[in-house]
């Protein structure tokens, strides 16, 4: 397979490279595996949708990924599985200190979760069905046949809904993507990127390459001396003498979030005292964007470098907006996001980086939290699931009573650093950027901090006169359901589809 100059895409499942985005129908299926011999057979010909062209465009696509116990249960070695890292191995509810981390607590407890709550339970693969409207049961159907219903019981089936590229809350979503440097042509020297760029090392999402700290991820790797099926494996680029498992694969981070609605736009609508213009404004203070994308921060400026010319919509930094006074410092996409370089805006010059390198230098309380944000990005492949209900209908008295949310998907090649972080230290974190009770304004679960704090507040800096705090926030967006999961190259499901029951493969 080619390397560098033409990535190996063949050996990377699709939805890796593309989102899918144009096959609008899709559903989610958590299984348990009930014969793995049965399993291994329906993999070893499930078509699973590979990332090496679009054309001609494809009907449809399946993708397919693991839980560690899903592995386990397949016959991978425990050795190989010790490779991968621990929050992958113990899941994302197998310690209370990670839920309370997560923000998972109170009605998002993992208790409360319809599926992965408990980590006896955990589904042992995830697959992922995409089609074009009207084709995903014969989508389904393709892949379900009498090898299938032998192997797995089925858990949870999640279904999505296309809602035109807006979520519930009415707005539009995916616009910001990193864009990963398939060609590996950026330096990811630390320390030499003064400024934001949305190109991102192949590592940060995919395992086995360098990722922005020009190092590679802690992964499974394996002895061909010892397992001589790992001979299909590539060879870990790093240690040549050793085959890579986890190459071409990455995390995938799933978390289904009820969204209510109703309750966000009665809540601004309250808060700006039933004027429309206001209480738009406010959505957009929290979200950091209008409803039809436009980003509060102006766009242009000079290009920053992995934005392509045409998304305009994403061609901005905070620099310019210290005070949050445009886009306010806790605003979703901005803790999400805080687009900052290696320094902190107007460190440019060789004696101020030495003088910031070595930590001496007046600090701003901000900069710890919003620094490098190279370290710290997500790759969404989520969907919204559950019938629409427009900001005027849920105004409405009584209005349509469902379950309506985001079936958050993020790919990533470490979940701590890049998921968790974000999660934890950006979005749920009362103190970011020098903020004070405040979490993020749509995800935050609003409950008292341990000092007693409160974290249910919002502020919003004014360009023309002082801020508006506005608190009492209930809480927007409740934790149904969630798991970690191990999305595999294509080489790697061949050896997983090869093992047997008698003999797994042997770790490094
Ligand atoms: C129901 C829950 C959520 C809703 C309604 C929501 C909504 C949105 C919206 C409207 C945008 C702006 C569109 C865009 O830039 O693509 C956005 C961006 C983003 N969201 Fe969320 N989101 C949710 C959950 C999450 C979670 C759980 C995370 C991660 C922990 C997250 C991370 C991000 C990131 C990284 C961006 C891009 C920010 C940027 O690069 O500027 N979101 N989200």
């Amino acid at each position: 397979m080619s390397q560098r100059d033409g990535f190996e895409f063949e050996d990377l499942q699709g939805l890796l490279r593309f989102g899918h985005g144009r096959l609008s129908e899709a559903c989610f299926m958590l299984l348990k595996v009930v014969d793995p011999e049965a399993a291994r057979e329906w993999l070893l010909k499930a078509p699973v949708t590979d990332a090496s062209s679009r054309t001609p465009l494809p009907q449809a696509a399946m993708q397919i990924a693991f839980s560690a116990e899903g592995l386990r249960v397949l016959g991978i070695d425990e050795a190989v599985i010790e490779g991968f890292s621990d929050e992958f191995i113990v899941g994302m509810t197998g310690d209370e200190s990670r839920s309370r981390r997560l923000g998972d607590s109170g009605g998002s407890a993992p208790e409360h979760w319809r599926w992965g709550g408990d980590p006896a339970a955990t589904p042992h693969i995830l697959l992922l069905h995409y089609a074009l409207p009207g084709g995903l049961q014969t989508q389904r159907a393709s892949v379900e046949d009498d090898r299938f219903d032998a192997a797995f019981e089925l858990i949870e089936i999640l279904p999505t809904r296309d809602l035109g590229g807006i979520e519930h809350f009415g707005f539009a979503d995916g616009i910001s993507q990193p864009k990963i440097d398939w060609q590996q042509r950026q330096s990811t020297d630390l320390h030499h990127r003064d400024r934001y760029s949305n190109r991102l090392a192949v590592g940060e999402t995919v395992l086995g390459y360098a990722n922005e700290y020009g190092l590679y991820t802690d992964r499974p790797l394996i002895d061909p001396r010892r397992d001589e099926r790992a001979a299909i494996l590539a060879d870990a680029e790093d240690l040549p003498g050793l085959k890579d498992f986890a190459r071409n694969g990455c995390y995938l981070v799933l978390r289904q979030l009820a969204q209510d609605v109703s309750g966000f736009w009665r809540f601004l609508d309250q808060q700006s005292g039933g004027d429309a213009e206001r209480r738009e404004g406010l959505a957009a203070s929290m979200v950091g964007r209008e409803r039809d994308g436009t980003p509060l921060m102006k766009t242009g400026g000079d290009p920053i470098p992995g934005v392509a010319p045409e998304q305009q919509g994403n061609q901005f930094t905070y620099d310019a907006d210290p005070g949050g006074h445009r886009c306010p410092l806790g605003a979703h996409i901005r803790r999400a996001n805080p687009r900052s370089g290696d320094f902190p805006p107007g460190v440019t010059g060789f004696f101020s980086r030495l003088i910031k390198i070595f930590g001496f230098g007046q600090r701003r309380a901000d900069e710890d939290l919003v620094a490098s944000t190279r370290f710290h990005r997500l790759l969404r492949r989520g969907r919204p699931y559950g019938p629409p209900l427009t900001p005027e209908a849920a105004l409405e008295t009584d209005p349509p009573q469902a379950e309506r949310g985001l079936h958050f998907i993020c790919l990533v090649a470490n979940i701590s650093r890049q998921f968790e972080f974000v999660q934890d230290t950006w979005s749920m974190n009362s103190r970011f950027n020098g903020m004070r009770q405040e979490s993020d304004p749509l995800l935050g679960g609003r409950e008292p901090l341990i000092n007693g704090e409160n974290s249910d507040c919002f502020r919003l800096g004014q360009t023309d006169g002082p801020a508006r705090k506005v608190c009492g926030l209930p809480r927007f967006v409740r934790v149904r359901g969630g798991g970690y999961f191990f999305m595999p190259g294509m080489r790697a499901l061949k050896y997983i589809a090869s093992l047997s029951a008698a003999d797994g493969g042997a770790g490094r």
